[in-house]
């Protein structure tokens, strides 16, 4: 497989396009001591709500290690590093130091960093069901582009405010673990907020190269049925539409603009504040089907029996070590989609999350996806797509989430008892891959 990859590099890409990988603070940082508490430390205290029951205290231990893990940036050759910053790291003394040392480090090994400004990891005393939350993430986005803006000139506001919502205020299965089912809506809501009023604030600051990264992927319906067309159609809306739409339309899909509080169009003109370029998160498509009456149990989710869709097995396709399948012309179908939909207000693409978790250190099923994957992301660009960089998600095995570090992402695995870094066969690849694209 490897010798074939190196007779057979990357597809060409335009000139300027960006190949990075990504992380998130929670996820690798640790030194928990040396940052406010976020509310993915009270919900990992909680027992039972992680997997394994694992917190991310330690994690990677990147914020100790950053200069090793710049130093395997560098060797992999990558354009690009996304990052994000904890905010309740900034809110703590002297945290912003630490970015201060991890973007000089990027900028010495040639790697050019890419913060995103929330992934997740909400300082504790904060709640985005409060509409407040976002000018205070404005106000933390003032503080980070002033300390770091004569260094970076590529941002992200929100990582996937989708999955945000879905997982950690609609179904309780992420932090802050509320159960609160379609009364989540405001939090989608202030989390676009507060990317309008942080894409305002970064601009302030000098900021010229903003994006999001949203998490979308194609919606199949299980059937022709009637039902199960709408069903799919209404669970598009919730993971693609209600992200997308307000950002590059200024408008909510039909329906949502009136269960939501406040001045809502005065919000969305805030909320769509032109952006530079989109970023997409993409993993998988969902097969979608109508409701059946009944809780059903998906890839770990407890979905109550009142929501008006259910969640299918998509089947006929490999999965990786999470069950998830592997369908990389969904990509394709995405980005084209997209394309389709929002004509010329969708600015530049970049994949800002691409990957999968699988076992081993030999681990040619990541170098099969991910190549699939940059081979579909190709396609999209053959038909037009304006499509500009390809993040793979993830440097490291890192914490994931509700999982714990029960899966593996990384192109480099992580020894869990010493932190030991070993680069996996895929980092060989895409390493190669780089150095033979010249
Ligand atoms: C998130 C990452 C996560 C990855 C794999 C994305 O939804 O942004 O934080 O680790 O998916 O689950």
């Amino acid at each position: 497989m490897i010798a074939r990859m190196a007779t057979n590099p990357l597809p060409q890409f335009p000139p300027g396009f960006l190949w990075g990988v990504s992380t998130s603070a929670h996820q690798i940082e640790g030194a928990a001591d040396r940052r406010g508490a976020s509310v993915w430390d009270a919900f990992t205290a909680e027992p039972g709500r992680v997997k394994d029951g694992s917190t991310a205290a330690v994690a990677c231990d990147h914020y100790h290690r950053y200069r090793e893990d710049v130093a395997l940036l560098r060797d992999l050759g990558v354009d690009a590093y996304r990052f994000s910053v904890s905010w309740p790291r900034v809110n703590s003394p002297g945290g912003l130091d630490f970015y201060d040392r991890l973007v000089d480090a990027l900028r010495e090994a040639g790697v050019r960093p890419v913060p995103t400004l929330f992934h997740w990891d909400l300082p504790l005393e904060l709640d985005w069901l409060d509409r407040d939350t976002a000018s205070r993430f404005a106000e933390y986005v003032s503080a980070v582009v002033t300390r770091l803006g004569d260094r970076v000139d590529k941002w992200i506001t929100l990582n996937e405010p989708a999955e945000h919502t879905l997982l950690g205020h609609a179904l309780g299965a992420h932090a802050p673990g509320e159960r609160l089912l379609f009364d989540a809506l405001p939090v989608a809501h202030h989390q676009l907020l507060a990317h309008g009023l942080a894409v305002r604030a970064l601009r302030a600051g000098g900021a010229v190269d903003i994006g999001i990264a949203n998490s979308h992927g194609p919606t199949w319906a299980a059937s022709d049925r009637p039902e199960d067309v709408a069903a799919a159609d209404f669970y598009d809306v919730l993971l693609n539409r209600l992200f997308a739409d307000p950002l590059l339309l200024g408008s909510y899909p039909e329906g949502i603009a009136d269960l939501l509080p406040g001045d809502v169009p005065a919000d969305l003109e805030v909320i769509a504040e032109p952006l530079d370029w989109y970023g997409i998160n993409y993993y998988q498509p969902t097969k979608v089907g109508a409701p059946e009456g009944a809780e059903i149990e998906f890839g770990g989710l407890t979905l109550p029996a009142e929501l008006p869709f259910t969640v299918r097995e998509l089947e006929g396709y490999p999965v990786t070590d999470f069950g998830w399948p592997v369908v990389p012309e969904a990509l394709t179908e995405l980005l084209t989609g997209f394309a389709e939909r929002y004509g010329d207000r969708l600015p530049p693409v970049v994949v800002t999350e691409n990957g999968c978790s699988y076992e081993g250190l030999d681990d040619q099923e990541r170098i099969a996806f991910l190549d699939g994957h940059v081979r579909a992301l190709h396609r999209a660009s053959e038909a037009g797509v304006d499509v500009r960089g390809y993040f793979v998600w993830s440097l490291l095995d890192n914490f994931e989430w509700a999982e714990g570090y029960a899966r593996r992402f990384g192109l480099v695995h992580v020894d869990r008892d010493t932190l030991e870094r070993t680069p996996k066969a895929s980092y060989q690849w895409l390493r190669d891959a780089l150095r033979a694209r010249g």
